[in-house]
């Protein structure tokens, strides 16, 4: 079959690589219908994470039909159109149970990495390098999905495969965000980034009843589209003192929670941008927290921070004096999607939540390394690189 491969650091290729097999009994293959460019794998192309190997299949959020299923899947069949959640988790493990399942202990078949890095391994995802198990991912014409009943979702007839898409990644990762943070009716929440996560964010955050959702960036487009889609606000940090109008916006308090949807290369305008190139070069540092100590700083006192943004290992200058003083809840996780893809897509279903804006070019697999230019250099307006590898 037809796959894009990672052939090193930033080269991505077209390829023929061998179709996906059955290889446990609660395994499924999916024909992908459509399948996604994401941030997370920014991280990837641009050599941030050293675990990738020649010839991985890319690829974590996407739509397909099922074509084969092993002995123990019960919840599906073949034929049934499903969106499949990113992280891959059992089902029955401690964490599984306790609904954090991208803490799953069994997703991740390769979990010495991990260990050693962070003390103890997350669960596996797709197309995410070996440090996250290795698994092929989905931009190709067939993927294999382990743990069929637990990651992949019936999508009701009523929503579009435009629509149910990002239910794969985007939009249960920015739910958790709003929800882990304890975003509550009458809240002021601020969130920076307004690419697909920081968007869905800002909606999850809208239907849990916050008051005002402030959605923060450089890219005039994506906040504009966050302004018609969303019904939040925004603030331009290239034009405007995030820290003034914060304050302005939240009665002189600051907002209740800030929520990061940046991750480990944030830019900024000032001195602090080239500090944390250099020093990220310079492998002293491996991360640029930007966005991450902008929400400490801004954050009102006794506030809630969550930081979806992906980050790898370390941090330089971490405010750590405002988190204590302030008495602020610091969270993070990658997405625990299966605990909200169903409730999800039945606010697709009834309109409350859209997405498919977020899909601003689609085009056939061939052209994905073209698409992935486009997504990376945010050129014409890209938000999200939709690739259809059979239609
Ligand atoms: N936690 C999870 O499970 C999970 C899931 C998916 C993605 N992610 C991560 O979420 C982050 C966002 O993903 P995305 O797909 O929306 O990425 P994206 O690259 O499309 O969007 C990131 C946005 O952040 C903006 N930005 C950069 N620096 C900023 C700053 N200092 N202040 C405000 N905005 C700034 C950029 O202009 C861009 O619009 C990434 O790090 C990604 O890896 C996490
Ligand atoms: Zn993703
Ligand atoms: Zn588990």
């Amino acid at each position: 079959m037809k796959a894009l491969v990672w052939e090193g650091a930033n080269e991505l290729a077209v390829r023929q690589v061998p179709d996906p097999q059955i290889r446990n009994e609660q395994d499924a293959i999916v024909r992908v219908r459509r399948t996604v460019t994401c941030g997370s794998d920014l991280h990837l192309l641009g050599g941030y994470v050293p675990f990738m190997e020649r010839g991985d299949v890319l690829g974590h959020e996407f739509l397909g039909d099922i074509v084969e299923v092993g002995p123990q899947v019960r919840n599906h069949k073949v034929g049934d159109r499903v969106v499949v959640c990113s992280f891959i988790s059992c089902g029955k493990c401690w964490y599984c149970q306790q609904q954090q399942f991208s803490l799953c202990d069994n997703g991740n078949t390769n979990p010495m990495i991990t260990e050693n890095v962070w003390g103890s391994a997350p669960g596996g995802c797709y197309g995410y390098s070996h440090a996250l198990g290795g698994f092929a991912g989905s931009h190709a014409e067939y993927i294999r999905v382990p743990y069929a009943d637990q990651g992949a979702f019936t999508v009701p007839d009523a929503v579009s495969d435009e629509r149910a898409l990002f239910a794969s990644d985007s939009a249960p990762t920015g739910w958790m965000g709003a929800d882990l943070a304890g975003v509550k009716p009458g809240d002021v929440v601020a969130v920076w980034g307004a690419g697909a996560v920081g968007q869905m964010a800002a909606r999850a955050s809208v239907l849990l009843g916050a008051d005002r959702v402030i959605v923060i960036d450089r890219l005039d487009n994506r906040l504009e589209m966050a302004q018609t889609h969303l019904g939040v606000e925004t603030l331009n940090y290239e034009q405007q003192d995030i820290g003034a109008e914060l304050l302005e916006r939240s009665g002189g308090r600051g907002p209740d929670v800030c929520i990061e949807a940046v991750g480990m290369e944030s830019h900024s305008g000032g001195p602090q941008l080239w500090y944390d190139q250099i020093k990220q070069q310079l492998r002293i540092e491996s991360d640029r927290p930007v966005a991450a100590r902008e929400a400490i700083y801004n954050c009102r006192k006794g506030g809630s921070v969550f930081v979806l943004g992906v980050f790898a290992g370390m941090v330089d200058k971490f405010p750590l004096g405002a988190l204590m003083n302030k008495g602020l809840t610091l969270r993070g996780a990658q997405q625990h999607g299966q605990r909200y893809i169903p409730m999800l897509l039945e606010r697709m279903a009834r309109g409350e939540l859209v997405t498919e804006h977020l899909a601003t070019h689609t085009m056939p697999l061939d052209e994905a390394p073209r698409g992935y230019e486009m997504f990376k250099q945010k050129i014409d307006g890209c938000v999200r690189a939709v690739f259809q590898p059979t239609s």
